[in-house]
């Protein structure tokens, strides 16, 4: 299925990797979002020259905000930047795509074994990966709330042409499948953070479904990303196809769930 955003969106990570093709894929879609707010730390550093070419190409629909997640003088920043061009229209969609994994310290040790996981290690992802996301949620909120509140929306709809918050998380956060999927890829922070969005994903779920804002979180599949490696089975293309074909047919059903790329459910 095609994918059928509309309204006004907010990705955060949006310079490389699944971020930036979320933006792209957006942007040349036969029915675009009104308009795309691409959120990165440093949006005229070299890091981001593939968003910025992207935003020339498509300077009615993009625009580049400097937002980092773990610098809250940042979000508020962009939060007051994205509610003075949105001029009442409210933001129908916020995801939070932005993360980071441990950095390898050899290629021998596993990422986020325990052996090499401390106080910094954990403290530092869990603030990108967990904390970021629900401050970002929190700044942007009023304008989700403005968009689900206007007329024409029927009260009882639950959808990302209303209002969604998705939360990038990953199969590696399920706590159930853990035993299977452990010793090959022991990642203790990341793991651990992801885990906690998703319980801040069904936190928010449960708080924000009276004001008609739908949210949910979603694993990418395993992507051909710096994250990912080139190892990886799946394109940023299919991958963020799939996503966005998932995004786009959320529904009540599927307020608080924790989904894979391809629709299917993943348990906690
Ligand atoms: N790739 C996979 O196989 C895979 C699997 C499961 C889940 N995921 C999830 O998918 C999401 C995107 O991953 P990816 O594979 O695209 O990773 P990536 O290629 O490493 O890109 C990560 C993005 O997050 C940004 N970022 C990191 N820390 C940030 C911060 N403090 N504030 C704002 N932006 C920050 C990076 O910006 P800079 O360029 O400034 O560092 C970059 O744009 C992540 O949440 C990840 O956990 C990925």
């Amino acid at each position: 299925m095609a994918a059928k955003v509309s309204g006004s969106v907010l990705v955060t990570g949006a310079n490389r990797g699944i971020g930036l093709e979320v933006v792209r894929q957006l942007s040349e879609s036969p029915c675009p979002p009104t308009h795309i707010f691409a959120g990165c730390r440093d949006p005229h550093g070299p890091g981001a020259k593939a968003l910025r070419e992207l935003a020339q190409k498509h300077p009615q629909k993009i625009t580049t905000l400097r937002l980092d997640q773990t610098d809250q003088a940042t979000i508020s920043e962009a939060a007051r930047q994205v509610g003075s061009a949105l001029k009442g229209a409210g933001l129908n969609l916020l995801i939070n795509n932005a993360g980071i994994n441990q950095a390898a310290n050899s290629n021998t040790v596993p990422v986020g074994n325990l052996a090499h996981t401390g106080e910094k290690e954990m403290t530092e992802v869990f603030l990108t990966n967990t904390v970021g996301p629900m401050i970002v949620t929190k700044e942007f909120l009023p304008y989700l709330r403005q968009a689900a509140s206007l007329p024409g929306v029927s009260p009882s709809e639950m959808s990302c042409r209303r209002a969604a918050v998705v939360n990038v998380s990953t199969l590696f956060s399920s706590i159930q499948r853990c035993h299977e999927l452990f010793l090959q890829a022991p990642m203790y922070p990341y793991r651990v953070s992801k885990a906690a969005l998703n319980m801040l994903t069904r936190c928010l779920s449960e708080d924000l479904k009276s004001d008609g804002i739908l949210v949910m979180a979603l694993h990418p599949g395993w992507v051909q990303t710096d994250m990912g490696g080139p190892q990886a089975p799946l394109s940023t293309e299919d991958s963020v196809r799939g996503m966005l074909s998932v995004i786009s047919s959320l529904s009540e059903q599927h307020v608080g769930s924790l989904l894979d790329w391809e629709g299917r459910s993943i348990p906690w």
